[in-house]
This record gives C-alpha cells, structure tokens and sequence, in this order.
C-alpha cells in the first residue's frame, strides 16, 4: 500500500485521521500514527495551552510522524509558528484562505495538507503549494462545504486537477472498503474523521460514543442551526453534518429566528452545560451507520488495511 502519499511522509499505511477540533487529541494522533497511519491533532482556532499539552503527549506516545490541524478562517500566523516549534510532520489547514500561512509551513520542515471542499478551493490551495490535499466530499461528518459533491465525485475531480500533488479521500469512508475505493478512485490515501472519534483515545463523553455507534447514515443532517446556537463565528460557507437532535427538530430552517430568540439561546447554553445530547452538535458522517464498535485507533487502521486488501483482491478476481 505504498502511495505518494505514504513515501511524502514515510508512512506505513495511507490512512490520515482527522484534525477534529479538541476532540483528536494527542493519545488519538500517537495511536494512529503508531498503528502505521498519519495522525493528527485538531488544534482548532488555536488554544496555545490545549495544543502544547496535546503535542507534549504525541511527543511523548510516539516517534512516528503525526500532524497539526487548523480551522484556516480562525487562526493567525503566529499559530503556524507556535505550532512548527513542536515539530510537527504537517501542518493542516481547513476551510478557508491558506495563501497567507503557506510559505511559513514552506519554510520549514513540514509538509503543507490542504482539506479542500469544493474545486476553487482545490485550485486555490494547488497555487498554495499544497504538498498534500485532501478532498472532502459532502458526505463528511464535520463543517463542509455549502455546495459541497459527495466524496464519489468529488475525489476524481480533484485527482484530475492534482495532477503529481497526492489527494486524500474523505467524507464517508469508515472501513476498509472505503479505502480500497478511495485509491481506485486515484487518491493516494483516505483522511477519517467519525470512525476515529469513536475510539477510545478521542477526547469525547461514553455518552457521546454510544450515540455514534447507535446511530446510521440518515440520522445526520446538514445544517447552520447548532453553531447559531453555540454562538460559534463560522463562515457561512460552511455548515455542518451532525446527528439530528430534538433542538434542530425545534429550529430546523428557522435560523434568523433562533439568531434573535434569546430564550432559546439561553435554553441551549444551560443544556450545552451538561453535554446534553438532545441539543449539542455530535458532528457525524453518512457513514457513521458503518462504526458498531469503539476499539482502539491503533487496532482499527490495521483493520481498515486488512479489509482493503481484501476488497481489492475481490474487485479483481473473476
Ligand atoms: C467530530 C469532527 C470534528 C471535525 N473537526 C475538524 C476540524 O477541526 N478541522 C478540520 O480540518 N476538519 C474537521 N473535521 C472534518 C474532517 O477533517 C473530515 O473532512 C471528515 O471527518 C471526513 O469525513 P468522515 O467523518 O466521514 O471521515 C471534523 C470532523 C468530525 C467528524
């Protein structure tokens, strides 16, 4: 299973996990990372004391490459640099403009991913000089793009416009199956997000696991309405895939109301206290319905590789 993308980073396996946000944390990039894939640590907006612990733990957990994520609109340049110092493989960056922090990753020893939604973002980010990109198509759990394709037609496009630059699959891809799809599909790899946040190293509540391995692919939908409550500055360019919950049945397609309803507002933030899963966002992919287990992220990337090499050798065979 050796890809461009493997060799770029000196890798075993092509398998990134997602840099979601305060939930892929040191302990999840280190288990990744030394099953044989790449992790990474979702830093966010970029909380300087959340991100030196994490990296400290990566550091400690493994001596394979792992990586840094940001969410692209919320950071500065003084991120990128604060970053770097903890020796990262790769630095990600996520929705948004990258052309102001790419000759600072340039600059180092990192290598530059560049998650991409849509195909002026994957232009945008090839002017960028993205070592790395990854396509995330509109199945993926998480913030994606509002016009955004499902990963299926998506992942090709890019690979087309790519060119020798590797591209990423994500969006939908839980199991081996899938990444044996994403490298006929041309990538040089996949990129996961849900089956990682429910393992055990991910920084979420038992609640919050068990509602992921409760749940299937239709119980997600796309929406604004949870980062209106949460009072979360995202583009609007960009919502989000989460499980539905009684406060989106409430509020669905009523944004500009719920914007102005202070009772409302105040209702979710005393039911956010708690965790309370009937408000929060749990964001999730279609294929959330595929994760039955929470077993070690170490454990589920050998699978993941077992399983594709089984469904490659499948697809061939006559
Ligand atoms: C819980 C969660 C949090 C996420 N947070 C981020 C983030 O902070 N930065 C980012 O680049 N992508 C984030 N993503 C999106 C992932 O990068 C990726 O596109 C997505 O997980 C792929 O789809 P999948 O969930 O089907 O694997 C998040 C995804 C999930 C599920």
């Amino acid at each position: 299973m050796r890809t461009t993308f493997t060799e770029q980073l000196s890798i075993r396996y092509p398998i990134a996990s997602a840099p979601m946000g305060g939930e892929a944390d040191g302990a999840l990039a280190a288990a990744v990372s030394n099953g044989g894939g790449f992790g990474m640590i979702g830093a966010g907006r970029g909380n300087r004391d959340w991100l030196a612990r994490e990296a400290g733990i990566a550091r400690a957990a493994t001596e394979k490459a792992w990586g840094i994520g940001f969410l692209t609109w919320a950071i500065d340049a003084d991120a990128i640099a604060y970053a770097l110092d903890f020796e990262p493989a790769a630095i990600m960056l996520s929705f948004g403009d990258p052309a102001p922090f790419a000759s600072r990753v340039h600059d180092s020893p990192a290598k530059l991913i560049l998650q991409v939604t849509d195909l002026d973002e994957a232009r945008r980010a090839l002017d960028a000089g993205a070592d790395i990109i990854v396509a995330q198509g509109s199945d993926a759990g998480g913030h994606c793009g509002e016009n955004g394709i499902g990963t299926l037609s998506f992942v090709p496009a890019v690979v087309d416009l790519a060119g020798p630059t590797p591209v990423l699959a994500a969006g939908g891809i839980a199991d081996g199956r899938g990444l044996a799809a994403a490298l006929t599909l041309g990538a040089s790899g996949a990129l996961l997000g849900t089956r990682f946040q429910a393992t055990p190293e991910a920084l979420v509540s038992a609640e919050l696991t068990g509602a992921l391995l409760a749940a299937d692919g239709q119980d997600t939908e796309i929406n604004r309405t949870l980062d209106i409550a949460r009072g979360a500055p995202w583009p609007h360019r960009y919502p989000a895939r989460t499980l539905t919950n009684p406060f989106l049945d409430e509020w669905r397609d009523r944004d500009d109301e719920l914007r102005s309803d202070t009772t409302a507002l105040e209702r979710y933030r005393t039911a956010a206290a708690t965790g309370d899963l009937d408000a929060v966002p749990v964001w999730a992919s279609q294929a959330v319905g595929l994760i039955k287990t929470s077993v070690s992220a170490e454990r589920i990337v050998a699978e993941i590789v077992a399983e594709a090499e089984r469904a490659l050798a499948r697809a061939t065979a006559d």
